[in-house]
């Protein structure tokens, strides 16, 4: 079964942005695994703009679902995961200006130091995953240097979407899909993810060697309307339909 996890980051969002406690991403957590979550996914980010160490503290012993800690390939970083030692660990590139994840991690440019990076990760246990375009290049050299996971990254496939690009849209999900191939043909297990809405995900979802999908913003936007399980609920039947 393809499994869902839910990115709880913008809980911490709106909470930051009233320094109060609420809305809390631990309870929102409880709340996403009640609703089918098979997983929860929080970013760390290294100016701490959403989640914080004591969420990741708090979510690393008070669920019940695996935890997938996203975070940038520093010492920092390193440290924090050693000590938690979450299920997974998902490696993605970050820049203090940008708003989202924007690109893919350059495993290729970076591949020597990130092949020493993983590899106490791995030593405790934790599947490391690193988050990349579906450049064939770059899910070789994930392969190489002994990443359990890839991520692929969706978001170019969900903008054009919005946009109306529709050919573009094609050839994207073709990339991906293609992707998804190259990566379970070297051994990755394969998960995407970024930006993925109830009108986008049906075609990730359909590509039958995408294990797992990472989803945050559009969950908790729905929330707003419908309340998280049911936003969750909807996504999951919505995933469940395009496997079928
Ligand atoms: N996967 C990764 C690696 C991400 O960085 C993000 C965004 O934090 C997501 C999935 C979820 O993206 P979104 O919040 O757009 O659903």
């Amino acid at each position: 079964m393809l499994r869902l996890g839910v990115n709880i980051d913008h809980v911490a969002t709106i909470r930051n942005a009233r320094g109060t406690p609420w809305p809390d991403p631990l309870r929102a957590a409880r709340i996403a695994e009640d609703a089918g979550a098979d997983g929860i996914t929080a970013h760390l980010r290294e100016d701490r703009r959403h989640i914080t160490d004591s969420d990741i503290a708090r979510l690393s012993t008070e669920i019940g679902v695996p935890l997938n800690l996203e975070m940038a390939a520093t010492g920092e970083m390193q440290q924090i995961a050693l000590r938690h030692r979450p299920h997974a660990v998902c490696l993605v590139p970050e820049k203090r200006q940008e708003r989202t994840t924007e690109g893919g991690l350059d495993v290729l440019g970076d591949e020597r130091r990130l092949a020493e990076y993983i590899a106490p990760l791995r030593d405790i246990g934790s599947r490391v995953s690193l988050f990349i375009g579906h450049e064939p290049r770059q899910i070789e050299a994930a392969a190489r240097i002994g990443a359990a996971v890839v991520e692929l990254h969706t978001g170019l496939y969900c903008d054009l979407d919005t946009e109306g690009r529709h050919a573009e849209r094609d050839s994207e999900l073709a990339a991906l899909k293609q992707g998804a191939e190259l990566a379970a043909s070297l051994g990755l297990e394969v998960h995407a993810g970024h930006g993925l809405t109830l009108d986008t995900v049906g075609p990730i979802a359909a590509i039958p060697q995408i294990a797992e999908l990472n989803i945050g913003h559009f969950l908790i936007a729905e929330a707003v309307f419908t309340g998280l399980g049911g936003a969750i609920r909807e996504m999951r039947a919505r995933m469940d339909e395009a496997r079928a």
